[in-house]
């Protein structure tokens, strides 16, 4: 059971964490269990490396629709899920500095994480939260999908997936606004964070800060601690600020 009003929202709350391995989802899984015994953190990854985690094909809508069955077997309801995985670059492409760098099997294999993954988190997972007390769906977004912070052009294909994930966020929130009216849906921006996924682009970035994965998880923490159901739909970034669409 979460608590909106006041406030550790984690505090004897079932939490899922879908991403588990990443560095941001790594990070707040090890804060959130660090902060009291009484709170369930559930870890889902592609490829289990602790005992008690749970291994889902992120992009088999079977292996999704399995691992939330046996959540729910296991957990009945659950109080807050976070989706934290994502992909910027691999191992062939980075992203595209123009348009003659588009690239239709890395715009596939963005789309494919950033955007298709959490759309099934979306329908299997949102059924899973509890209707008796208030709940948190959150998807890992970036400001890079705003619309109208858009001032600098490139990345086509990361920008792009994440624009089409706040529109995910924000029509899964109206869904819920009738469906599940105790739950908040919302997306996060966490800053700029040194991971694996932000790692080959930091070194480029002047004049802006670069969290440690730590300083990000505290701060995505401390927002969603502050949330309550008027941000429902909203992307918020890591100072508890709304990002505009
Ligand atoms: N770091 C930043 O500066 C920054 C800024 C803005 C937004 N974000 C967003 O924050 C989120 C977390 O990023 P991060 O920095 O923690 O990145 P990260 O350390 O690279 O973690 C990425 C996560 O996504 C998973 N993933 C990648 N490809 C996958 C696939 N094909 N199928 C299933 N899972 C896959 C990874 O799983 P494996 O461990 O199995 O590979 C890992 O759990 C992302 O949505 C990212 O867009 C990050």
């Amino acid at each position: 059971m979460i608590n909106i009003e006041n406030k550790n929202i984690f505090s004897k709350a079932k939490v899922a964490i879908i991403g588990a391995s990443g560095g941001i989802g790594s990070t707040i899984s090890r804060q959130i269990r660090a902060m009291e015994r009484e709170n369930t953190i559930i870890e889902i990854v592609r490829q289990k490396a602790k005992k008690n985690q749970f291994e889902m094909d992120m992009l088999d809508e079977h292996s999704v629709a399995q691992c939330a069955e046996e959540i729910k077997k296991q957990y009945g309801s659950l109080d807050v899920v976070l989706n934290t995985t994502g992909l910027l670059h691999t191992s062939n492409n980075s992203p595209e500095r123009t348009y003659r760098e588009i690239n239709l099997d890395y715009l596939q294999e963005i789309f494919q994480v950033n955007t298709f993954i959490p759309f099934l988190v979306c329908k299997y997972f949102a059924p899973l939260l509890t209707k008796e007390s208030a709940s948190i769906i959150a998807f890992m977004s970036a400001r890079l999908g705003s619309m109208s912070d858009n001032r600098l052009g490139g990345w086509y294909s990361y920008r792009s997936s994440k624009t089409a994930l706040n529109m995910l966020i924000k029509t899964l929130s109206i869904e819920l606004s009738y469906s599940n009216k105790n739950a908040i849906c919302v997306g996060l921006h966490p800053g700029t964070v040194d991971t694996q996924l932000s790692s080959p682009f930091t070194q480029k970035i002047k004049n802006k800060r670069v969290f440690t994965k730590e300083e990000a998880a505290e701060y995505l923490i401390k927002a969603l601690n502050n949330i309550d159901h008027n941000d429902t739909g909203n992307i918020i970034d890591w100072r508890g600020e709304t990002v505009p669409y």
